[in-house]
Protein backbone atom coordinates (compact mmCIF):
# COMPACT_ATOMS: atom_id res chain seq x y z
CA UNK A 1 0.00 0.00 0.00
CA UNK A 2 3.14 2.78 0.82
CA UNK A 3 4.91 1.44 -2.56
CA UNK A 4 1.01 2.02 -4.23
CA UNK A 5 0.53 5.53 -2.76
CA UNK A 6 4.93 6.54 -3.59
CA UNK A 7 4.20 5.27 -6.94
CA UNK A 8 1.34 6.85 -7.59
CA UNK A 9 1.83 9.96 -6.52
CA UNK A 10 5.00 9.89 -8.41
CA UNK A 11 3.71 9.34 -11.50
CA UNK A 12 0.69 11.57 -11.09
CA UNK A 13 3.79 14.19 -10.76
CA UNK A 14 5.27 13.12 -13.68
CA UNK A 15 2.03 12.49 -16.50
CA UNK A 16 -0.19 15.06 -14.53
CA UNK A 17 0.90 17.45 -12.70
CA UNK A 18 1.01 20.83 -14.67
CA UNK A 19 1.27 23.34 -11.86
CA UNK A 20 3.78 25.87 -12.26
CA UNK A 21 5.27 27.78 -9.75
CA UNK A 22 8.45 30.09 -10.47
CA UNK A 23 10.18 29.03 -7.60
CA UNK A 24 10.01 25.28 -8.55
CA UNK A 25 13.11 23.78 -10.53
CA UNK A 26 15.04 25.83 -8.19
CA UNK A 27 18.14 25.21 -6.57
CA UNK A 28 19.87 28.13 -5.33
CA UNK A 29 18.66 27.75 -1.40
CA UNK A 30 18.43 31.58 -0.80
CA UNK A 31 15.30 31.48 -3.76
CA UNK A 32 13.35 28.39 -1.93
CA UNK A 33 13.96 29.43 1.37
CA UNK A 34 12.97 33.24 0.23
CA UNK A 35 9.82 31.23 -1.35
CA UNK A 36 9.04 29.04 1.61
CA UNK A 37 8.91 32.35 4.48
CA UNK A 38 6.32 33.81 1.52
CA UNK A 39 4.41 30.95 1.59
CA UNK A 40 4.01 30.41 5.43
CA UNK A 41 0.70 31.25 6.16
CA UNK A 42 -0.10 32.91 2.88
CA UNK A 43 -1.36 31.44 -0.81
CA UNK A 44 0.44 30.65 -3.79
CA UNK A 45 -1.22 32.95 -5.88
CA UNK A 46 -1.07 35.88 -3.66
CA UNK A 47 2.67 35.00 -2.55
CA UNK A 48 3.66 35.02 -6.52
CA UNK A 49 4.41 38.76 -7.19
CA UNK A 50 6.02 39.28 -3.72
CA UNK A 51 8.48 36.53 -4.34
CA UNK A 52 9.37 37.93 -7.43
CA UNK A 53 9.50 41.43 -5.77
CA UNK A 54 11.82 40.29 -3.16
CA UNK A 55 14.01 38.40 -6.23
CA UNK A 56 14.25 41.25 -8.15
CA UNK A 57 15.18 43.62 -5.07
CA UNK A 58 17.38 41.68 -3.65
CA UNK A 59 18.95 38.82 -5.51
CA UNK A 60 21.14 37.17 -2.82
CA UNK A 61 21.13 37.02 0.55
CA UNK A 62 23.56 39.38 1.12
CA UNK A 63 21.44 42.06 -0.12
CA UNK A 64 18.49 41.39 1.64
CA UNK A 65 20.77 41.07 4.76
CA UNK A 66 21.97 44.37 4.11
CA UNK A 67 18.72 45.98 2.98
CA UNK A 68 16.96 48.37 6.04
CA UNK A 69 14.48 47.26 7.67
CA UNK A 70 11.87 49.75 7.14
CA UNK A 71 12.39 49.13 3.15
CA UNK A 72 11.96 45.50 3.52
CA UNK A 73 9.10 45.90 5.64
CA UNK A 74 7.16 48.31 3.22
CA UNK A 75 7.93 45.70 0.54
CA UNK A 76 6.18 43.26 2.68
CA UNK A 77 3.32 45.00 3.37
CA UNK A 78 0.04 43.12 2.55
CA UNK A 79 1.31 39.82 3.14
CA UNK A 80 0.90 40.17 7.44
CA UNK A 81 2.05 38.49 10.01
CA UNK A 82 5.35 40.30 9.96
CA UNK A 83 7.19 38.50 12.95
CA UNK A 84 7.79 36.33 9.40
CA UNK A 85 9.28 39.27 7.78
CA UNK A 86 11.64 40.17 10.91
CA UNK A 87 12.78 36.70 11.19
CA UNK A 88 13.54 36.73 7.22
CA UNK A 89 15.61 39.75 7.99
CA UNK A 90 16.96 37.80 11.09
CA UNK A 91 18.07 34.64 9.07
CA UNK A 92 19.46 36.44 6.25
CA UNK A 93 21.86 38.60 8.89
CA UNK A 94 22.89 35.43 10.25
CA UNK A 95 23.89 33.86 7.10
CA UNK A 96 25.36 37.14 5.94
CA UNK A 97 27.17 37.46 9.05
CA UNK A 98 28.23 33.97 10.27
CA UNK A 99 28.35 31.77 7.22
CA UNK A 100 29.71 34.81 4.72
CA UNK A 101 26.59 34.58 2.55
CA UNK A 102 26.81 30.81 2.27
CA UNK A 103 23.17 29.15 3.18
CA UNK A 104 23.70 26.13 5.21
CA UNK A 105 23.72 23.09 3.29
CA UNK A 106 22.23 20.82 6.38
CA UNK A 107 19.10 19.85 7.71
CA UNK A 108 20.59 21.27 11.16
CA UNK A 109 22.03 24.04 9.67
CA UNK A 110 18.60 25.04 8.14
CA UNK A 111 16.38 24.36 10.72
CA UNK A 112 18.77 26.58 13.29
CA UNK A 113 17.39 29.63 11.05
CA UNK A 114 15.10 31.87 12.43
CA UNK A 115 11.09 31.34 11.56
CA UNK A 116 12.24 28.34 9.86
CA UNK A 117 10.03 25.23 11.50
CA UNK A 118 10.14 21.23 10.78
CA UNK A 119 8.10 21.88 7.36
CA UNK A 120 10.31 24.62 5.95
CA UNK A 121 13.65 23.34 6.70
CA UNK A 122 12.28 19.74 5.37
CA UNK A 123 11.14 21.74 2.40
CA UNK A 124 14.63 23.80 1.78
CA UNK A 125 16.44 20.67 2.41
CA UNK A 126 14.83 18.67 -0.13
CA UNK A 127 14.42 21.11 -2.99
CA UNK A 128 17.83 22.19 -2.58
CA UNK A 129 19.86 19.28 -1.74
CA UNK A 130 17.26 16.71 -2.20
CA UNK A 131 17.82 15.28 1.63
CA UNK A 132 15.39 12.53 2.62
CA UNK A 133 13.19 14.98 4.89
CA UNK A 134 9.82 14.12 4.55
CA UNK A 135 7.55 17.74 4.65
CA UNK A 136 4.37 17.33 6.54
CA UNK A 137 1.85 20.80 5.70
CA UNK A 138 -1.57 21.15 5.70
CA UNK A 139 -1.51 19.39 2.46
CA UNK A 140 0.50 16.19 3.35
CA UNK A 141 -2.12 15.65 6.35
CA UNK A 142 -5.15 15.53 4.09
CA UNK A 143 -3.19 13.72 1.58
CA UNK A 144 -2.01 10.68 4.00
CA UNK A 145 -5.29 10.41 6.22
CA UNK A 146 -7.48 9.78 3.36
CA UNK A 147 -5.41 7.41 1.61
CA UNK A 148 -4.44 5.82 4.69
CA UNK A 149 -7.85 6.20 6.43
CA UNK A 150 -6.53 7.59 9.35
CA UNK A 151 -8.94 9.33 12.01
CA UNK A 152 -6.05 9.97 15.15
CA UNK A 153 -6.36 13.77 15.41
CA UNK A 154 -3.72 15.80 13.46
CA UNK A 155 -3.54 18.33 16.24
CA UNK A 156 -2.14 16.11 18.77
CA UNK A 157 1.18 14.88 20.23
CA UNK A 158 0.22 11.27 19.08
CA UNK A 159 -1.19 12.33 15.43
CA UNK A 160 2.14 14.39 14.97
CA UNK A 161 4.13 11.65 15.54
CA UNK A 162 2.14 8.96 13.77
CA UNK A 163 1.77 11.24 10.56
CA UNK A 164 5.64 12.11 10.73
CA UNK A 165 6.76 8.45 10.53
CA UNK A 166 4.20 8.06 8.03
CA UNK A 167 5.51 10.91 6.00
CA UNK A 168 9.14 9.72 6.85
CA UNK A 169 8.43 5.97 5.32
CA UNK A 170 6.14 6.89 2.40
CA UNK A 171 9.29 9.56 1.38
CA UNK A 172 11.52 7.98 -1.83
CA UNK A 173 15.03 9.08 -0.71
CA UNK A 174 16.71 9.39 -3.68
CA UNK A 175 14.16 11.75 -5.00
CA UNK A 176 12.90 13.50 -1.91
CA UNK A 177 13.28 16.76 -4.08
CA UNK A 178 10.85 15.71 -6.34
CA UNK A 179 8.09 14.01 -4.25
CA UNK A 180 7.99 16.46 -1.88
CA UNK A 181 6.82 18.89 -3.78
CA UNK A 182 4.42 16.57 -5.70
CA UNK A 183 3.01 15.72 -2.56
CA UNK A 184 1.93 18.78 -1.99
CA UNK A 185 0.54 20.15 -5.69
CA UNK A 186 -1.12 16.86 -5.40
CA UNK A 187 -2.82 17.91 -1.46
CA UNK A 188 -3.23 21.33 -3.50
CA UNK A 189 -4.68 20.19 -7.32
CA UNK A 190 -6.61 16.65 -6.35
CA UNK A 191 -6.85 15.87 -2.85
CA UNK A 192 -8.24 19.48 -2.24
CA UNK A 193 -9.81 19.73 1.50
CA UNK A 194 -13.66 20.49 -0.44
CA UNK A 195 -14.46 18.56 -3.55
CA UNK A 196 -11.66 16.09 -3.85
CA UNK A 197 -10.79 15.13 -7.79
CA UNK A 198 -11.48 11.25 -6.46
CA UNK A 199 -13.70 10.33 -10.05
CA UNK A 200 -9.66 11.23 -11.85
CA UNK A 201 -7.46 10.24 -8.96
CA UNK A 202 -4.88 7.60 -9.81
CA UNK A 203 -5.12 6.56 -5.89
CA UNK A 204 -8.49 6.37 -5.76
CA UNK A 205 -8.53 1.75 -6.34
CA UNK A 206 -6.37 1.98 -2.64
CA UNK A 207 -7.58 4.84 -1.19
CA UNK A 208 -9.53 4.44 2.33
CA UNK A 209 -11.44 7.12 2.95
CA UNK A 210 -12.24 7.18 -0.89
CA UNK A 211 -13.44 3.38 -0.67
CA UNK A 212 -15.85 4.01 2.71
CA UNK A 213 -16.95 7.17 1.68
CA UNK A 214 -15.04 9.18 4.85
CA UNK A 215 -13.25 11.86 2.33
CA UNK A 216 -15.16 14.58 3.95
CA UNK A 217 -14.47 13.14 7.64
CA UNK A 218 -10.74 13.23 7.73
CA UNK A 219 -8.25 14.43 8.69
CA UNK A 220 -9.61 14.78 12.10
CA UNK A 221 -8.73 18.28 14.70
CA UNK A 222 -9.69 17.55 18.20
CA UNK A 223 -9.84 21.73 19.03
CA UNK A 224 -12.03 23.89 17.15
CA UNK A 225 -9.95 26.97 16.93
CA UNK A 226 -11.40 29.86 18.98
CA UNK A 227 -11.77 32.75 16.70
CA UNK A 228 -11.76 36.15 18.70
CA UNK A 229 -13.59 39.05 17.10
CA UNK A 230 -12.25 42.78 17.03
CA UNK A 231 -13.44 46.06 16.28
CA UNK A 232 -11.55 48.49 15.42
CA UNK A 233 -13.14 52.59 14.34
CA UNK A 234 -10.02 53.95 12.24
CA UNK A 235 -10.38 57.85 12.33
CA UNK A 236 -9.19 59.90 9.72
CA UNK A 237 -8.04 63.07 10.70
CA UNK A 238 -7.20 65.63 8.55
CA UNK A 239 -5.00 68.47 8.74
CA UNK A 240 -5.52 70.18 5.95
CA UNK A 241 -4.38 67.73 3.12
CA UNK A 242 -2.26 66.06 5.33
CA UNK A 243 -3.58 63.02 7.26
CA UNK A 244 -2.65 61.73 11.10
CA UNK A 245 -1.07 58.70 11.69
CA UNK A 246 1.28 57.06 13.95
CA UNK A 247 3.67 53.77 13.90
CA UNK A 248 2.65 51.04 16.60
CA UNK A 249 4.90 50.04 19.12
CA UNK A 250 2.18 47.37 20.85
CA UNK A 251 3.66 43.86 20.85
CA UNK A 252 1.67 42.60 18.07
CA UNK A 253 1.12 41.50 14.77
CA UNK A 254 1.13 44.81 13.47
CA UNK A 255 4.04 46.06 15.46
CA UNK A 256 5.71 48.63 13.42
CA UNK A 257 3.60 49.22 11.07
CA UNK A 258 1.72 52.64 10.72
CA UNK A 259 -2.00 53.34 11.51
CA UNK A 260 -3.98 55.90 11.68
CA UNK A 261 -5.76 56.87 15.40
CA UNK A 262 -8.15 53.68 16.57
CA UNK A 263 -10.17 52.85 18.78
CA UNK A 264 -10.87 49.03 19.46
CA UNK A 265 -13.89 47.84 21.11
CA UNK A 266 -14.70 44.44 21.89
CA UNK A 267 -18.47 44.73 20.10
CA UNK A 268 -19.74 46.82 17.61
CA UNK A 269 -20.43 50.58 18.77
CA UNK A 270 -22.88 53.06 16.91
CA UNK A 271 -21.72 56.39 15.55
CA UNK A 272 -22.96 58.21 18.35
CA UNK A 273 -21.65 55.48 21.51
CA UNK A 274 -18.05 55.98 19.53
CA UNK A 275 -18.34 59.68 19.80
CA UNK A 276 -19.26 59.70 23.13
CA UNK A 277 -16.18 57.17 24.42
CA UNK A 278 -13.92 58.59 26.58
CA UNK A 279 -11.48 56.83 23.97
CA UNK A 280 -12.49 58.81 21.35
CA UNK A 281 -12.23 62.16 23.43
CA UNK A 282 -8.63 61.03 24.39
CA UNK A 283 -7.79 61.78 20.40
CA UNK A 284 -9.62 63.51 19.34
CA UNK A 285 -10.66 66.40 22.43
CA UNK A 286 -13.92 67.33 23.27
CA UNK A 287 -14.79 69.42 20.51
CA UNK A 288 -18.39 68.95 18.73
CA UNK A 289 -17.56 66.49 15.69
CA UNK A 290 -19.56 64.50 13.79
CA UNK A 291 -18.99 61.45 11.49
CA UNK A 292 -18.37 63.29 8.04
CA UNK A 293 -18.70 60.22 6.19
CA UNK A 294 -18.65 56.60 6.66
CA UNK A 295 -16.57 53.71 4.75
CA UNK A 296 -18.56 50.19 5.04
CA UNK A 297 -17.21 47.95 7.08
CA UNK A 298 -14.07 45.79 6.02
CA UNK A 299 -13.36 42.51 7.75
CA UNK A 300 -9.83 40.54 7.68
CA UNK A 301 -9.62 36.75 8.80
CA UNK A 302 -6.55 35.84 10.69
CA UNK A 303 -5.86 32.60 12.04
CA UNK A 304 -7.37 33.61 15.81
CA UNK A 305 -9.17 36.43 15.04
CA UNK A 306 -11.84 38.23 12.89
CA UNK A 307 -11.31 41.90 12.35
CA UNK A 308 -14.38 44.03 11.70
CA UNK A 309 -12.67 47.32 10.77
CA UNK A 310 -14.52 50.69 9.88
CA UNK A 311 -12.81 53.82 8.51
CA UNK A 312 -15.00 56.98 9.72
CA UNK A 313 -14.00 60.63 8.36
CA UNK A 314 -14.40 63.15 11.42
CA UNK A 315 -14.77 66.98 11.30
CA UNK A 316 -14.74 69.34 10.85
CA UNK A 317 -11.13 70.07 11.02
CA UNK A 318 -11.59 72.96 13.20
CA UNK A 319 -12.62 71.25 15.88
CA UNK A 320 -10.60 68.93 16.47
CA UNK A 321 -7.41 68.90 18.70
CA UNK A 322 -4.09 67.25 17.17
CA UNK A 323 -3.91 63.60 18.68
CA UNK A 324 -1.28 62.83 20.96
CA UNK A 325 1.52 60.52 19.43
CA UNK A 326 0.40 61.02 15.34
CA UNK A 327 1.93 63.23 13.15
CA UNK A 328 0.56 64.47 10.13
CA UNK A 329 1.80 63.35 7.13
CA UNK A 330 1.14 63.80 3.40
CA UNK A 331 -0.01 61.68 0.61
CA UNK A 332 3.29 61.08 -0.83
CA UNK A 333 4.93 59.94 2.67
CA UNK A 334 1.66 57.56 2.99
CA UNK A 335 3.04 55.94 0.15
CA UNK A 336 6.11 54.96 1.72
CA UNK A 337 4.88 53.61 5.05
CA UNK A 338 3.99 50.24 5.82
CA UNK A 339 0.60 49.52 7.25
CA UNK A 340 -1.16 46.40 8.33
CA UNK A 341 -3.24 44.89 5.40
CA UNK A 342 -6.82 46.41 6.32
CA UNK A 343 -5.09 49.34 6.30
CA UNK A 344 -3.56 48.88 3.10
CA UNK A 345 -6.95 47.56 1.37
CA UNK A 346 -8.39 50.44 2.82
CA UNK A 347 -6.06 52.98 0.91
CA UNK A 348 -6.17 51.27 -2.47
CA UNK A 349 -9.93 51.98 -2.12
N1 LIG B 1 3.18 25.81 -0.07
C1 LIG B 1 4.34 26.18 0.49
N2 LIG B 1 5.38 25.80 -0.23
C2 LIG B 1 4.88 25.15 -1.28
C3 LIG B 1 5.45 24.51 -2.38
N3 LIG B 1 6.76 24.46 -2.53
N4 LIG B 1 4.62 23.95 -3.25
C4 LIG B 1 3.29 24.01 -3.08
N5 LIG B 1 2.70 24.59 -2.08
C5 LIG B 1 3.47 25.16 -1.18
Amino acid sequence: MKQFFTAGILAWNELQNDRSMPWKQEKDPYRIWLSEIILQQTRVEQGRPYYERFISAYPTITELADAPDEEVFRLWQGLGYYARCKNMLAAARTVARDGNGRFPNTYEGISALKGVGAYTAAAIASFAYNLPHAVLDGNVYRVLARFFGIDTPTDTTAGKKLFTQLAQDVLPVQQAGTYNQAIMDFGAVVCKPQTPRCKSCRLSSQCVAFQKGLTDLVPVKSKKLRIKKRYFYYLLLSKGALRYVRKRTGKDIWENLHEFPMIETPAPVSDAELLASPAFRALVGPGAVTVEQAFPERKQQLTHQTIHARFLRIGPEKAILPPKGFRAVSAAELELLAFPKIIVDFLKG
